[in-house]
């Protein structure tokens, strides 16, 4: 098979982002599932996605990236926290670490995906400390962004970045 598209999603934003990249995948040759489904199906080239937990992906993931060998593999993943370039550059460098060397890695795409309610309470009481106090509220902004995320345009660039790795 050329393409195989693994994912991790607890709530849905991940998934959505598979979807999206399964359906720009040219050709009949190619499958989707998520990680609980997935039984080791073989391909050329992998499209694994993840979630963000605590600045890295979650320990299946790892596990699922270590058992490749000799493959293409390429990263896409959704995050709480929008702030930016070097947020996402720290998050890739922690997860291609756990390709084998003996892969070829394409590249990742990120993008915002909204949290559960339960994280936004946990940040609405303010705090006296003003360093902490600034980076509360910096949370409580991601949060409320998020919750528009994955939107329409990042399911664009989620296509166009299927298209720079096939190029
Ligand atoms: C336990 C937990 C830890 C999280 N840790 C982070 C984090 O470190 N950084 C971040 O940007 N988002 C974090 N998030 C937010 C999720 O990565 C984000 O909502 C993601 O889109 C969820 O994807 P899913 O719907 O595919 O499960 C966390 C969420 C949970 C529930």
């Amino acid at each position: 098979m050329d393409y195989m598209v693994v994912y991790s999603s607890k709530t849905g934003n991940t998934k959505k982002i598979a979807t999206e990249i399964f359906s720009a995948l040219p050709g009949m040759s190619k499958d989707m599932q998520s990680l609980e489904e997935y039984k080791g199906k073989d391909a050329d080239t992998f499209f694994i996605g993840f979630w963000v937990d605590r600045g890295t992906c979650d320990m299946s993931v790892i596990e699922m990236m270590s058992r490749l060998h000799g493959k293409k593999v390429a990263l896409f993943g959704t995050c709480g926290m929008g702030k930016g370039e070097r947020y996402y550059k720290g998050i890739e460098q922690k997860v291609k670490v756990w390709i084998p060397d003996d892969c070829e890695y394409l590249g990742i795409f990120l993008c915002q995906g909204k949290m559960p309610m339960q994280i936004r309470e946990k940040y609405e009481i303010s705090r006296e400390d003003p360093i902490q106090e600034a980076w509360r509220r910096q949370i409580l902004k991601d949060f409320d962004e998020a919750l528009f995320h994955p939107n329409e345009e990042d399911l664009e660039h989620a296509r166009k970045f299927v298209g720079q790795i096939l190029m």
